[in-house]
């Protein structure tokens, strides 16, 4: 396995959706793997194939990666190939995102509280997922990412330049401490 780049905003490939794979071979489970490794070293909790800058519907998440004591640690990966939300409650929930690819920004989003989703596994079979509140939040934020959304273009616009001046700021402090 190896370490993927991250692709940060405002990169174009995040804009873009992201194409339907036909065929789960090895070369997909080869980028299922390094994305899975790419998102616990930098400690998230999802990521999307076009946040390490391939354009296709595929995306790990792992939303169990805490023991008793609150530490980090691999919990349960999920792999999803060609993600579908083929239900959504009429419930909405807030819940503060943040995302690898517009790093040390988090805002509230407002999501569907529970979803179904179809997809394809590591293995290329058909399976639903049921997810609620926080798996349901990662979800959603990884499937957008797929047509090319990001967590800030579901904010209002002052909201958004808001966190993008912030993210600057960000930015700039991280170059001058390398
Ligand atoms: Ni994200």
């Amino acid at each position: 396995m190896s370490k993927l780049k991250l692709y940060e905003y405002p990169h174009p490939i995040l804009h873009k959706k992201a194409e339907r794979v036909t065929k789960v071979d090895d070369e997909i489970r080869k980028l299922l793997d390094d994305m899975l490794e790419t998102m616990y070293a930098d400690k998230g909790v999802g990521l999307a194939a076009p946040q390490v800058g391939v354009s296709k519907r595929i995306i790990v998440i792992d939303t169990e990666q805490r023991d008793e004591d609150g530490n980090y640690k691999p919990g349960r990966p999920m792999y999803l190939i060609n993600p579908e939300i083929i239900y959504k409650s009429e419930e909405k929930i807030l819940f503060c995102e943040g995302c690898l690819s517009i790093p040390g920004q988090s805002a509230e989003v407002e999501r569907y509280e529970s979803i179904k989703v179809r997809y394809l596994d590591y293995d290329g079979k058909e399976q639903e997922i049921e997810a609620t509140d926080y798996p349901a939040v990662v979800l959603q934020h990884e499937i957008d990412h797929l047509d090319g959304i990001l967590y800030i273009d579901r904010l209002s616009r002052l909201k958004r330049n808001m966190l993008l001046k912030k993210l600057e700021k960000y930015r700039n402090s991280r170059e001058e401490q390398e």
